[in-house]
């Protein structure tokens, strides 16, 4: 008997280490090439996987083989491929080989980075790589960490920015921006974003205690939008009056460029000449079309930027870099800090108290974090801003080529502006010829889109096609077309 843990050993881990980068490569290969066996979307049913795994956790360890073989059997039949050139569901959640090696490179490190003092180098590349995607996509001065009073950083996800930016802008405010307790509404502080916001501004407010859920519209006001589904600044601007008269505290207004349903764009400068006129913090949630500002053509992205407190997007989404990346940028390092510092005395040492370095735990909510910075670094020096910047192009290409067959065929209509990778479309025909037109291309197992339902009479069900996958090439959104075609043909 032994109570050795029985590690694996050095040669254990390379061969099967190689084995499996192998099989990534591999798997990669069969998505390109359109493997039959690899239906885009997962055909397994509820409980289907659950049932193929035993209810306890094995008292012996297992060979190797015997673990990996069931990836192939129990977990293979449940992966939606969202690495498959025909995904054009949500937003695109680009995997490369580069992001890849790096967060192997990260995990095999095994670095927590919550202080400067636990790995300089995790902190010192991340801060660095930082002030490049902010050159890179034209943000202003101000948010770059060599401006000694902003910077930015790395989160898992748009959705922790939005809580960050929405914690920092409430420090800022003081005592008025903490909320209120007793049964009067006076002194609530507020936050603000359209109507087509990101769910996430609402959880963020949640979480924060603005609002109480999902429906309390005191503490999370919905602001309208107008004909192209953009913030109306008129209506923002009299919500923030109506509050403030109403004694309550305006704190954070976020505006969104290119939103989920259908990419609008919140007119920032706008909403940002009030915010400034209010006092009010504004952040920018650019969680997908962020990515496009890196081509010149597209930097009307960051227009408006030289007004907000906090700007945020994922490369995870659309820039070749794996979940989970979240970048998150703010002129006000000094707001942050105060809202999400707390010092025990087990993690004091001398380079935190001499205020001489980053300590990244006091930008995000937990306090581990991993080396994520090196997958983007690994991403920026492989492709280089201009591999980046062809990636992008080539998939607003093939979304205006898309765009350009539906209206070119009378049966269908575009029911959104087409502005970056995403088109919204659908048959001139009711909800419920939409619904079965998605269903059943994603039943082909070839493509798979997402649906979203606009304020009508823009839509109603509308089928969504982002292109922006690392291998989606122009064949591919022509099958889709041609999937779309026969399909509708079927059906109508
Ligand atoms: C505009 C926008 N904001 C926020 C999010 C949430 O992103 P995350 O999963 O990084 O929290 C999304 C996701 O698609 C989004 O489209």
């Amino acid at each position: 008997m032994t109570n050795a843990p029985g590690h694996m050993s050095s040669e254990e881990f390379r061969r099967h280490g190689h084995a499996l980068v192998d099989w990534i490569a591999s798997y990669w290969e069969r998505l390109a090439s359109h493997d039959p066996a690899l239906p885009v979307l997962s055909r397994s049913k509820p409980g289907e996987v659950a049932a193929k795994l035993p209810g306890s956790a094995p008292e012996h360890g297992e060979a190797w083989e015997a673990i990996f073989a069931d990836v192939e059997r129990i977990v293979m039949p449940g992966i939606t491929h969202w690495q498959a050139p025909g995904f054009f569901g949500f937003f695109p959640a680009n995997a490369s080989g580069p992001a890849v090696l790096g967060e192997l490179l990260s995990a095999g490190l095994g670095v927590q980075g919550m202080l400067w003092t636990t790995s300089p180098a995790a902190t010192e590349l991340e801060t660095r790589v930082l002030d490049w995607m902010a050159r890179a996509i034209g943000l202003p001065g101000e948010f770059l960490s060599v401006s000694g009073t902003g910077g930015g950083v790395i989160q898992g996800t748009a959705s922790e920015a939005v809580l960050v930016a929405m914690l920092a802008a409430r420090k800022k405010k003081g005592p008025q921006g903490q909320r209120a307790t007793g049964p009067h509404e006076g002194g609530r502080p507020v936050v603000y974003a359209s109507t087509q916001a990101h769910s996430s501004v609402v959880k963020a407010a949640m979480i924060a205690g603005i609002c109480d859920g999902p429906e309390d519209r005191v503490g999370m006001r919905l602001v309208p939008t107008d004909d192209a589904l953009a913030m109306d600044v008129g209506a923002l601007d009299r919500m923030i009056d109506g509050d403030v008269a109403g004694g309550r505290t305006p704190v954070m207004v976020c505006a969104t460029v290119g939103t989920t349903s259908s990419t609008a764009v919140d007119p920032v400068r706008a909403i940002g000449e009030v915010c400034r006129r209010h006092g009010v913090w504004l952040h920018v949630d650019a969680a997908y079309a962020g990515a496009a500002a890196v081509c010149e053509e597209f930097r009307w992205v960051v227009e408006g930027a030289e007004l907000a407190d906090s700007w945020s997007f994922n490369p995870h989404k659309w820039l070749l870099t794996n979940f989970d990346c979240g970048l998150f940028w703010t002129r006000d390092r000094a707001s942050l800090l105060r809202a999400m510092s707390v010092t025990p005395e087990y993690l004091r040492n001398a380079a935190s108290d001499a205020g001489a370095v980053i300590d990244y735990r006091d930008w995000q909510v937990p306090l581990g974090r991993r080396f994520r910075a090196l997958k983007l670094w690994f991403v920026m020096r492989h492709y280089g801003l201009e591999g980046l910047r062809a990636h992008v192009r080539e998939h607003v290409r093939l979304a205006a080529l898309f765009e350009g067959w539906v209206r070119a065929d009378e049966r269908f209509e575009v029911v959104a502006e087409r502005r970056l990778g995403l088109v919204c479309f659908r048959l001139r025909g009711d909800d419920g010829a939409n619904k079965r037109l998605l269903e059943a291309c994603n039943a082909t197992g070839r493509v798979f889109f997402t649906h979203t339902v606009l304020p009508v009479p823009r839509g109603g069900y509308t089928l969504r096609l982002a292109v922006g996958g690392t291998m989606t090439a122009e064949e591919d959104v022509a099958a889709a077309w041609r999937i779309v075609r026969g399909v509708a043909e079927a059906i109508c």
